[in-house]
């Protein structure tokens, strides 16, 4: 592809999700043509100092570079809060915005890249309610802007496997789940601790989401109640978060799916997290059984020099979500479905903006990627925004049920007890 028609990308955020999954797919994106310029905005300079000097990112993508907002003359501890909007108003138009900050800000950040006449890809959870989402997805529908939003475990082969699987009616009909995702410990010890509060977020919305859309993914039946019960403690800055939740989601045809979500997996453990999905169907006169283990998958590694991630010398190694690895190419290749996420919803912006002449036909292209459903956009993913947004009125009430009312206005309501 010709540089022409590659998209120039602006990263805001440069977080953890940046260096370990949205970087590396981007650069390599770079070199092969469907990306041009990366700029990445951080409202500090240390951690974009932190994404140039990464030993790893640098074998990886030997001579690639990011432009850095702030700059890197900047000294670590000033803060730049709004310099995104600046950086956005500089962009040329048309091109993409990849959005990384904490799930609070995304709204903003969100609504100020389609402004700035910008694709977006945002991480997970789109926005915290769903008058927002709807919001979102008008102004980009007006604009003939594609939203993507990064659920990157719909592109896991066996997510993949089990929706087509379900929807040949081969496990019957979904009735009884749970899933868990339990982040390592040693995040508690991250910049989560400056936003992972009570009142901004909780594990259940942080990462338990991804798996209330996986099994809409699979299934497509809609949730219709949430109760969320969280466990609260400090974070070692003193700040109270939510560090534990379990949540009940309730479907339309009755099914129910448990779903346990913290930020404690040990970092002695082999994990490095812990996550995993059972979902019993009820079939005709038999049952039917999906079942994943999304933490061992098999590979296990026991270093004689040097630890796994969270420090542990005995590791189950997922090949399956994001590793870097030899290639045809120079440095290393990022493989994995994180890769194959960020990868699709960019060749995505690019398809759009090459096969398209028009507004009209630019839409048509947006509504036909949410019709099919694989990769998640506002209009195909809007039952998360309700979950998400019923999950935190439950959390705060001690694990209230709310429900989930559709209909030409859907909207989430409290029960009353
Ligand atoms: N599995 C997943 O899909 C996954 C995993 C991790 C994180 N995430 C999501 O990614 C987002 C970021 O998470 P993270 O782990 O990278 O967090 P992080 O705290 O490591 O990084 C967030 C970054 O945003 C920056 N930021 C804050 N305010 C800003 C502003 N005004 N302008 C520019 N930058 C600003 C912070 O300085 C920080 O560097 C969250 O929404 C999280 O839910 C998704």
């Amino acid at each position: 592809m010709s540089g022409e028609q590659a998209l120039d990308i602006t990263i805001i955020g440069g977080g953890m999700i940046v260096t370990d999954l949205i970087l590396p797919s981007v650069y390599h994106l770079q070199r092969t043509g469907w990306v041009g310029t990366i700029h990445i905005c951080d409202r500090s300079p240390a951690p974009l100092r932190a994404l140039k000097e990464n030993a790893e990112l640098k074998k990886a993508f030997p001579g690639q570079e990011f432009v850095a907002h702030p700059s890197l003359s900047e000294p670590d501890g000033k803060v730049f809060p709004d310099q995104f909007a600046e950086v956005l108003s500089a962009a040329r138009p048309r091109q993409a915005v990849i959005v990384a900050v904490p799930d609070q800000m995304h709204y903003q950040m969100v609504k100020a890249a389609l402004l700035a006449d910008q694709h977006v890809l945002c991480v997970k959870p789109l926005v915290l309610n769903y008058a927002q989402s709807v919001e979102l997805e008008a102004l980009a529908m007006e604009r003939g802007l594609y939203v993507g939003v990064e659920y990157h475990k719909r592109l896991d082969r066996r997510a993949l496997l089990a929706k087509t699987l379900y929807a040949e009616g081969r496990f019957g009909t979904f009735v009884m789940g749970e899933a868990k995702l339990i982040e390592p410990y040693y995040y508690r010890h991250s910049n989560f601790q400056n936003w992972f509060v009570c009142d901004k977020t909780d594990p259940f919305v942080y990462v338990g989401c991804h798996y209330v859309d996986l099994v809409y993914f699979i299934t497509g039946l809609k949730p219709v109640a949430v109760s969320v019960s969280g466990v609260k403690g400090k974070f070692p800055n003193g700040n109270e978060g939510y560090l534990w939740a379990n949540g009940r989601v309730r479907y339309e045809n009755g099914a129910l799916m448990s779903i346990s979500a913290g930020l404690g997996y040990p970092d002695e453990g082999a994990g490095s997290n812990d996550q995993a999905l059972v979902m019993y169907c009820e079939g005709s006169n038999k049952s039917g059984l999906i079942q994943h283990d999304d933490q061992d998958r098999g590979v296990r590694h026991s270093y004689a020099v040097g630890a796994g991630c969270g420090g542990s010398v005995y590791n189950y190694v997922s090949p399956d979500f994001f590793r870097m690895v030899q290639w045809e190419g120079k440095g290393l290749k990022p493989v994995g479905y994180g890769v194959d996420s960020v990868v699709a919803n960019v060749e995505t912006m690019v398809r759009l903006e090459r096969q398209t002449a028009s507004l009209e036909q630019r839409r048509a292209v947006i509504r036909e990627v949410s019709e099919a459903g694989l990769l998640a956009t506002p209009a195909n993913s809007f039952i998360n925004e309700l979950v998400v947004e019923a999950a935190r009125l439950s959390i705060t009430a001690e694990g209230d049920w709310v429900d989930i009312v559709y209909g030409d206005h859907p909207h989430v309501e409290a029960r009353k007890r």
